[in-house]
């Protein structure tokens, strides 16, 4: 099993701390689990400039292609993902964020289907929540089967000690991602993942070989039909939901038009 840590913050302090703790629990789990670790802080990655090649073109003509493409490869090899966010202003930190931007593609294009992540939050005292939601949204956005998450209130900025009670949440949570991780389980999608997948897909369906033909364009025709990915289980009611937002998006698609700037 493979599992890659991204430290989401610009240092390792109280948050990496607690992830380093699970990375121990995990270990105990399973001594066999291969390790691998991506700093944010030091990828030198500067900040999405908003130009959206990603989504019209791909992300291989991103002007910092050379940066994020590393991170996208170890992505694509592990199986599972943990990210170590600390809460800012109620929030993600923004060396997060400036990824997440970069990868916003992915919204359009989702991938990760069967991958499982732990999303790990440490806060001063209220918001570490709201934080790992955010980026759990995002996750599942992006395809990932299933988003655990672990939101502690350290109650300090630079010398945090995890209690007894904290640990205990660390390890019931840690265990269930890679008991979880180990079962090779999909899970049922919810319905907001279905809106995305079935919309982008039938605007595309709507609008093949346009006059702006887009990386969209090239990718949805291989899901043509299907309400998910195939692979990942569906109830009878999430079908339905599926092909009544198809039917919407191709609706849509003769109506609304998206410019784009050749
Ligand atoms: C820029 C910044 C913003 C912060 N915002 C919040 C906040 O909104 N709510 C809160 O309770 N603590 C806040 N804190 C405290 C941190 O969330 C807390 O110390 C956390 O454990 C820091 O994690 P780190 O050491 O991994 O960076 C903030 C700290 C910083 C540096």
């Amino acid at each position: 099993m493979k599992i890659l840590i991204v430290n989401g913050g610009p240092r390792k302090g109280n948050t990496w701390l607690l992830t380093e703790k699970a990375k121990e629990m995990l270990k105990a789990l399973d001594p066999a689990i291969l390790f691998r670790e991506v700093q944010l802080s030091q990828l030198g990655l500067p900040f999405c400039t908003g130009c959206s090649s990603c989504f019209r073109k791909g992300p291989g003509t991103c002007p910092h292609h050379e940066a994020i493409q590393p991170v996208m490869d170890l992505l694509e090899e592990c199986d599972g993902v943990i990210f170590s966010v600390p809460c800012y202003q109620g929030h993600l930190p923004g060396i997060l964020k400036n990824l997440t931007d970069h990868m916003a593609f992915l919204l359009h294009r989702p991938r990760y289907f069967t991958k499982k992540a732990l999303v790990i939050s440490t806060t001063g005292g209220i918001g570490a929540r709201g934080a790992t939601k955010a980026l759990a949204a995002v996750l599942s956005g992006w395809g990932f089967n299933r988003c655990y998450q672990l939101p502690v209130a350290a109650l300090s900025w630079n010398a945090y000690r995890p209690t007894e009670k904290d640990l205990g949440k660390t390890h019931a949570v840690t265990e269930r991602f890679y008991r979880d991780l180990r079962s090779g389980k999909m899970h049922v999608p919810g319905f907001g993942v279905l809106i995305p997948f079935n919309l982008f897909q039938a605007m595309c369906a709507g609008n093949s070989g346009g006059e702006y033909p887009t990386e969209d364009n090239r990718f949805w025709p291989q899901y043509l039909g299907m309400s998910y990915a195939p692979g990942i289980p569906l109830t009878p009611a999430r079908k339905l939901f599926g092909r009544l937002i198809f039917l919407l998006g191709k609706k849509l698609a003769k109506s609304m038009v998206v410019t784009y700037r050749k």
